[in-house]
């Protein structure tokens, strides 16, 4: 693998803010398309994301990241369908044909709290996805199987008859996982998954993940975070949105999430090392840019 030429020559800067995304090549899954969003407020409208032009492949993994407020969970939720672009297009496009983003069962949603229904032990949460999406249909055995199978991969066999208060944060985490993987999404939207946990039990998260997302091949992954080094280990694509109201104003592309080296091992990469360096660069410009236009940011 040509690691080096993967790096940053990609980095389409300004152009990705004029909509230039033909870097795309394959199996288009999701598209937006001069995608904007604002909201009514007491006293008028909030712009919040304007311009959005992404083309993202079959099987990429993007990672968005950028500041808070900056609009990141609102593409996601464009994305997922939980609300409608208030100009331009969002779309998903299943077996070559588009279709009108809605929330769908084959869309699979992180959020930063696991969202756990309190009342059900680790499997029944497990198991709530999948039985309400009708994934398995009536093959009720094959359902039961594969829960088994995803709660011994990411380690929660023993803990499958506790409920949310008896298991630690990272155990929660993992119990979302694993429910979101029973439904065999074939987009996997992630809000700051793994935000609320500490520095250890997110790597062991990231392990978990990587071996998941491989096991996936068919699967799309766009995940939000204001974390570099998470967007680094875990994405192919990285794109950075800022200003306000929030635009795509950089994409970066690696080889690096899809090698097999540890996240202590990719660290150390120089390749590694060269896109974090970049990426806090265009971060921290970004931000010294908004700060000087709109003379409100913090
Ligand atoms: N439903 C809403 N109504 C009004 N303002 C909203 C709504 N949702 C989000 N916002 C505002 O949009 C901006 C971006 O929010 P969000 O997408 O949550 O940012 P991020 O996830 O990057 O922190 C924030 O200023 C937020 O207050
Ligand atoms: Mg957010």
């Amino acid at each position: 693998m040509n690691r080096k030429n993967n790096l940053l020559p990609h980095n389409t800067g300004e152009h990705a803010m004029n909509g230039t995304s033909a870097r795309v090549i394959g199996d288009t899954k999701i598209t937006l398309t001069g995608a904007a969003q604002a909201y009514s407020v007491r006293g008028g409208r909030r712009e919040v994301l304007t311009g959005i032009d992404i083309e993202i492949k079959t099987n990429e993994s993007v990672a968005v990241i950028g500041p808070t407020g900056v609009g990141k969970s609102t593409l996601l939720r464009l994305i997922a369908g939980f609300e409608d672009p208030t100009s331009g297009e969002v779309k998903l496009w299943n077996d070559g044909r588009s279709s009108v983003a809605a929330p769908a069962a084959d869309i699979g949603y992180l959020f930063q709290q696991p969202a756990l229904f309190p009342w059900m032990t680790v499997k029944q949460n497990v198991l709530f996805g999948a039985r309400h999406g009708k994934t398995y249909g009536h093959d009720k055995q094959e359902m039961l199987s594969q829960a088994d199978y995803f709660m011994e991969r990411v380690g929660l066999l023993d803990a499958a008859d506790l409920f949310p208060y008896q298991i630690s944060g990272g155990m929660r985490a993992r119990t979302a996982l694993a429910r979101v993987f029973l439904t065999r999404p074939k987009v996997l939207l992630m809000d700051e998954p793994f935000g609320a946990l500490d520095a250890l039990t997110r790597r062991e998260m990231y392990v978990l993940l990587r071996d998941l997302v491989s096991k996936s091949p068919e699967l799309t992954t766009v995940m939000v975070t204001h974390d570099v080094d998470e967007a680094i280990t875990l994405c192919g694509t990285i794109m950075i949105i800022s200003g306000i109201p929030g635009t795509i104003t950089s994409v970066y592309r690696s080889g690096l999430a899809a090698m097999a080296e540890s996240a202590e091992d990719l660290q150390r990469e120089p390749d590694y090392v060269e896109l974090k360096a970049a990426l806090l660069k265009s971060l921290n410009a970004r931000r010294n840019e908004t700060r000087t236009t709109s003379g409100t940011a913090s």
